[in-house]
Formats: structure tokens, sequence, C-alpha cells
């Protein structure tokens, strides 16, 4: 596939000086995981992934930008989060600025404060970095639109998520509500590496009202990041198994959305999560995310719909936490278990809907 489309080649252009955009972008949990990434080209994922946007967990980004006087090699950056200035932030925002600005060359012409807040925890296993840098993403291509303004919203859309994804590779599929894919799947059209897509096939009404309850078990920051994660899977003895896996479980899940089986689709997601983790536990250093509640949810829901016959399903992030992924239909019941039943193993329940 070609990406030169997404290269900004206007040369001149005018803008007012200074300016203030906002864009709000929401978190995303995958059902089938994108876990390894080429080892030498960006952001590039070695299986396909398919995820639901999360509403009401979600990043607001305020991109205050400001024209320079004189061109510099970098533009300057604040980033503020949660009304506090975060210089540990900086790093990761310079390189993103760095690998985008090939594609988005008028950045180079400003100066920059970002104003950020998340409505959860960062950094606990809840994908701050997919609903940050899509955020992010948002707002820059909002700069590119006054810019051009012949600029569709097809191709905003499409660059965003190019964009997200050199930030953080799951960034790229925050870009769009309901279910969307990313990475290329031979069954799935238009699919590709470079930018998320909304899944395009028929997808049963069950699966068009889910929500997602999370269970926050482990509130502080994780000890090994998702970058260093998807780089030991360059050396994983399993690694070749699991995308094979991941593959195979794409195509059994594009039969599920089309018929709605709920069974098949919970046991599908629940297999994917403890994959994830068991590819961390397997690597070299390994690591174990879990955490003795995050056990005693798993168990907990296990034993609960074996004796209620609800239809509640888990999955797991790059971390303790625990995403209840459940009908709408059965929402009363379930939430009414979960506060009874499981609030005592976490520190906070975060209630979202996969739309
Ligand atoms: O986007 P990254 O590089 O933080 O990777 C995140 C990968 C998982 O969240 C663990 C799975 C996924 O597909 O979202």
């Amino acid at each position: 596939m070609r990406t030169n489309c997404f290269f900004y080649r206007k040369k001149k252009y005018s803008i007012d000086p200074n300016g203030v955009i906002t864009r709000k972008s929401p978190s995303n949990i995958a059902l089938i995981k994108y876990w390894g990434k080429h080892n030498k080209k960006i952001q590039i994922p070695l299986n396909s992934s398919i995820s639901y946007s999360l509403e009401g967990v979600y990043t607001v980004t305020r991109l205050i930008y400001h024209l320079k006087e004189r061109k510099k090699r970098n533009p300057s950056i604040k980033i503020f989060f949660s009304g506090k200035e975060k210089t540990s932030f900086l790093p990761k925002i310079f390189e993103f600025f760095h690998r985008i600005s090939f594609y988005c060359s008028y950045l180079l012409d400003f100066n920059f404060i970002i104003e950020t807040y998340n409505t959860f925890p960062h950094s606990s296993g809840i994908a701050s970095s997919a609903s940050s840098m899509s955020a992010l993403a948002l707002c820059i291509m909002e700069i590119e639109k006054k810019l051009v303004s012949s600029l569709k919203e097809d191709f905003f859309l499409k660059k965003a998520s190019f964009l997200a994804r050199l930030g953080s590779g799951s960034a790229c599929r925050s870009i769009y509500p309901g279910l969307v894919v990313w990475g290329h799947h031979k069954s799935i059209k238009g699919s590709n590496n470079f930018y998320a897509i909304p899944y395009p096939y028929k997808v049963h009404p069950i699966f068009t009202k889910m929500v997602d309850t999370i269970l926050i078990i482990d509130e502080k920051p994780k000890k090994i990041l998702s970058s260093k994660g998807h780089q030991l899977m360059n050396i994983h003895p399993y690694a070749k198994e699991r995308f094979k896996c991941a593959n195979k479980n794409m195509n059994h899940l594009i039969s599920i959305l089309k018929v709605g089986d709920l069974q098949e689709f919970g046991e599908l997601i629940e297999h994917e999560a403890l994959t994830l983790h068991a590819m961390i536990m397997t690597s070299r250093p390994y690591f174990l995310w879990m955490k003795p509640n995050t056990l005693n949810v798993l168990y907990s829901v296990w034993n609960f719909r074996i004796q209620s016959k609800k239809n509640i399903y888990f999955t797991l992030d790059a971390g303790a936490n625990v995403h209840l992924l459940y009908p709408i239909e059965e929402k009363k019941s379930i939430l009414k278990w979960i506060y009874s039943d499981l609030i005592s193993f976490c520190t906070k329940i975060i209630e979202s809907f996969c739309y």
C-alpha cells in the first residue's frame, strides 16, 4: 500500500498565527489483540487486531498553537496533564512529532502547548496512550484542515488514524467508533497495516449494544510498558504460533459477529486475553501483569456464569484490570452482581459502552 497520499505538500498557506483546538477521543479494548510489531519498521503490526471503542472512557486534548517568528528545526512543546505540567511526557511527544512531521511539515512552523486530561487513570492498563495519541492526532488534523479547505472527512479520519498509529499502535483504532480493525487480514477488505478502518461487515444487533464495565484493580503505572512487551515478541519462542492463532481467531470472529453467537464470542475473547498474558508471562524477561484480585475476578466471573447462565465475559489489556463485556439487555442484573460481589476486588469501577 502507498502512503504517499498522507504527505502534506503545500509550500505556502495562510492561517491565524494563534489558535486553539479541542478534540476528544475514546480508549478502546481489543477483542483480538495486537501484540508484536516489526522490529525495524515503524509501528507495523505482526497480526491484525480488532477493538471496540469505548464510550465514556476518553481523553480530552486542547492543542494551543502559535506560529513561530523564525522557523527552527523542532517546535517547542509544553504539556499539561490534568492541569499540571508533565515534562516526563515530553520525550514520547517529541518522538511522535518527529515521526509525523515527515507527513505534516507545517508542524515545524509552530510552537505548541498541549493540555490534556483523561476520564480514567493513565498507565493502568486502560489504553491511555490510545486515547491520548488519537486525540492529539485529531487536533493536528484540525490544523491541517485549516490549511487545506478542500480536505474531505474520509481523508481527515484516515490520516488521523495513520498519524495516531505512529504515536501508539492501538491508538489508530480509537479514531472510529464501534468495531475497528487494524492490520492486514486477508478476509477483511480494506484492512491494512497503516491505518485502521471501521469493521466493514455485517454485525448482529447483539454486538452493537455491548456494555464494558472496567474493574480497576491496580491504578499504579505498569512496570513494563507495552512498547517493551512488543519488542519481546521479536525473540519470543511462541510468537509464530501466536500470530497464526490471531489470524485464525479473526476469521472465527467474523462469523461470530455475523450470526450473533454470544457464547462463542465470550470464549474467543477470553482466550485472546489469556493468550496475551501468556505471551508476556513466557517472554524473556518474563512478567506477570495479573494481580491476585485479577484472578479473583476471573474465577468469580466463571462461577457466576455457570450459576446464573448470564452472558458475561472478560477481556484483559496489558495490565491487571479487567474489562467485563455483556449485552445491554442483561445490564441491570449483571451490574447488581458486580457491585455486590466484585467491588471488594477493585479500587474503582468504570462503566462504559462499546459504541
Ligand atoms: O498501542 P500499544 O503499543 O500500547 O499496544 C497495546 C496493545 C494491547 O493494548 C495490549 C492490545 C491491543 O490490541 O490493544
